[in-house]
């Protein structure tokens, strides 16, 4: 097991974990679901943390059993009109908006030398950084664009760490999603879970709450 000594680098989800999106994106996949006639549930709100615009179309659709009923274009319709929904809400977005304890903690990594890169599914985490005032701290982005697989698959938590040039056991991916969480772990990466810790009970270690999320807590875990 990786030690707290050996850790330089940090790979970032997004939502969820440093700004409160996941909740946004929800509010959005809610409306479209309702407009589609599909019964919305907090087991499918948080299936889809995590999970790429097209993917979580597909299980919104196979929910209500609807998977069949458009084609490709209309599809890309549905989800377009999604994120012109969720778009309108991040652009409302400020500093005010990043988690409790999120600006601190990355103050901290910068200071004392972490590398940070941000291993997020969102193709609009360049614009959500931008609102944040944080797109300084993340110039290494893995694009989503670039990916084969999202996340259970490690492909992106992989990359993440590639981008600061450092082995996988060096770095710590931090998630809010189960499906992230099984990401991390599957790329060897030690896995930092943000919320509930039984729906994260994969996770190498878990914390309640942002708040919680600093250098020494996770030392304390790590040993
Ligand atoms: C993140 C969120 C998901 C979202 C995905 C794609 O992983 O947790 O809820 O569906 O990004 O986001 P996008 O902004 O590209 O639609
Ligand atoms: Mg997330």
């Amino acid at each position: 097991m990786t030690k707290f000594a050996d850790i330089k680098g940090f790979v970032f989800d997004l939502d969820g974990v440093i700004t409160d999106t996941s909740i946004l994106h929800g509010t959005a996949w809610h409306q479209l679901a309702d407009s589609l006639g599909v019964a919305w549930s907090d087991e499918l709100a948080n299936g889809l943390k995590g999970i790429s615009r097209m993917d979580s179309l597909e299980m919104i659709l196979k929910a209500g059993g609807k998977e069949n009923d458009y084609t490709q274009a209309e599809k890309e319709q549905l989800a377009t009109q999604k994120n012109t929904n969720y778009v309108a809400e991040v652009d409302k977005m400020t500093p005010a908006n990043i988690l409790p304890g999120m600006k601190a903690f990355l103050d901290d990594l910068r200071a004392k030398g972490y590398q940070l890169s941000l291993a997020s599914a969102s193709k609009n985490a360049p614009r959500v950084l931008g609102k944040l005032q944080l797109a300084d701290y993340f110039p290494k982005i893995v694009d989503p664009a670039s990916l084969t697989h999202g996340k259970p698959d490690p492909e992106i938590y992989t990359k993440g760490a590639e981008l600061l040039n450092l082995p996988a056991n060096q770095c710590i991916g931090v998630e809010d999603a189960a499906a992230g969480v099984a990401a991390i772990n599957a790329a060897g990466e030690v896995s930092l879970g943000i919320g509930d810790a039984t729906e994260l009970g994969a996770a190498d270690m878990v914390f309640a709450d942002t708040a919680e999320v600093t250098l020494d807590n996770i030392a304390k875990k790590l040993g």
